[in-house]
């Protein structure tokens, strides 16, 4: 598509402010690449996700087998947005409070004050998450989808932005509390970290023979709230609206679903799709955007039949099926 179209479509899209949108957030991903390179090999395309999910203004699930750097990535990425950070570690005996705050009696005040909880902050990151039991999940759950939090009947709202990075490790199955599907909804993307890859590896023992580095901040939260703010001028033809409702209805319609995507998911896909148009260096996002983000944008959103489980049907197999199936046309 070309800048023209963007420029002379219906709803008086802004090709200027897009274009100097996408010059910012491009900027951003080449320096957060460069910048978490130095502490994690091959993590490029998580990087890239985790600014998605930013930009977007939603949340991350961060998954992977133990010893893949989760931990170690969400912390450099945390520092690398300057951002105020909290880190709380997912444990059984972890109670709500801990998480939101609690009120206690101040003698000197002769009264209850509110004690803010580690949630707090502008970036969270929720350690083993599916360590702590139902009721902790929820607290932080809540918290997420209405960006306020209640502690002691007060409600207080939480700073901005606000990014959760949640991780879980899938593998373990003794002692973790697996989030229900529908608190995985709260979730914008799952990001699933992989091994970094053979060659990848050597630089990543090279590295570690080395001094450990520390990262520069990139950005500050007004940058942040600036980037999630002028996102909506990332233009799209109607046919890409259509694309992406006829990909969460073809979920929906699919013989080895039981459940599929939502509106919200949708809607999810869009903001996903042009955050990473905006990355990307596009003041435009085009059918590939959309591709390049079902996956962890719709993956942990569908529940599969349990006969289709049984024949060994994954959910990747009915994403693939689902974009193969349905036709990427530029009509207008
Ligand atoms: N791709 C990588 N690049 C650089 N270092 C890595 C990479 N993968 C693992 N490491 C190193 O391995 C160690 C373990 O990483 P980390 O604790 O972040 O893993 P984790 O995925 O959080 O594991 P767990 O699930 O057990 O919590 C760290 O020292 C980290 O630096
Ligand atoms: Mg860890």
């Amino acid at each position: 598509m070309s800048r023209a179209v963007a420029a002379s479509a219906n709803g008086q899209p802004d090709a200027a402010a897009a274009d100097a949108l996408a010059r910012d957030a491009q900027q951003l991903r080449q320096a957060a690449a460069g910048q978490a390179a130095r502490v994690v090999v091959g993590a490029d395309e998580v990087v890239e996700r985790l600014l998605i999910a930013l930009l977007a203004g939603g949340h991350v699930l961060l998954e992977g087998v133990p010893g893949v750097a989760k931990t170690t990535l969400s912390k450099v990425f945390a520092r690398l947005l300057g951002c105020e950070y909290h880190r709380i570690q997912f444990t059984p005996d972890l109670l709500p409070s801990d998480v939101t705050g609690t009120s206690i009696f101040d003698r000197n005040a002769n009264d209850f004050v509110l004690r803010k909880g580690p949630i707090f902050t502008q970036v969270l990151l929720a350690d083993e998450i599916n360590r702590a039991p139902a009721k902790t999940q929820a607290a932080l759950l809540e918290a997420m989808q209405e960006q306020q939090v209640t502690v002691d009947g007060q409600t207080l709202p939480l700073p901005l932005p606000f990014l959760v990075l949640a991780t879980q490790n899938p593998v373990e199955q003794e002692g973790v509390y697996r989030l229900p599907e529908a608190q995985l909804d709260r979730f914008l993307l799952r990001v699933e970290m992989g091994y970094p890859g053979l060659d990848a590896e050597v630089d990543m023992l090279r590295l570690h023979g080395r001094p450990a580095v520390d990262v520069d901040p990139l950005a500050t939260p007004d940058r942040v709230l600036s980037l999630q703010a002028r996102l909506p001028a990332v233009y799209g033809t109607d046919s890409l609206y259509r694309y992406i409702v006829e990909l969460a209805a073809a979920t929906r319609e699919h013989p080895d679903v039981s459940l599929g995507a939502s509106p919200r998911a949708a809607l999810s896909l869009l903001r996903a799709a042009r955050a990473r148009a905006a990355l990307h260096g596009r003041g435009y996002f085009t059918h590939a955007d959309v591709q390049a983000v079902a996956g962890p944008v719709l993956g942990h959103r569908l529940i599969l039949r349990p006969e289709a489980e049984i024949d060994g049907r994954r959910v990747g197999d009915v994403l693939a099926d689902v974009l193969g199936r349905v036709p990427a046309l530029e009509t207008v």
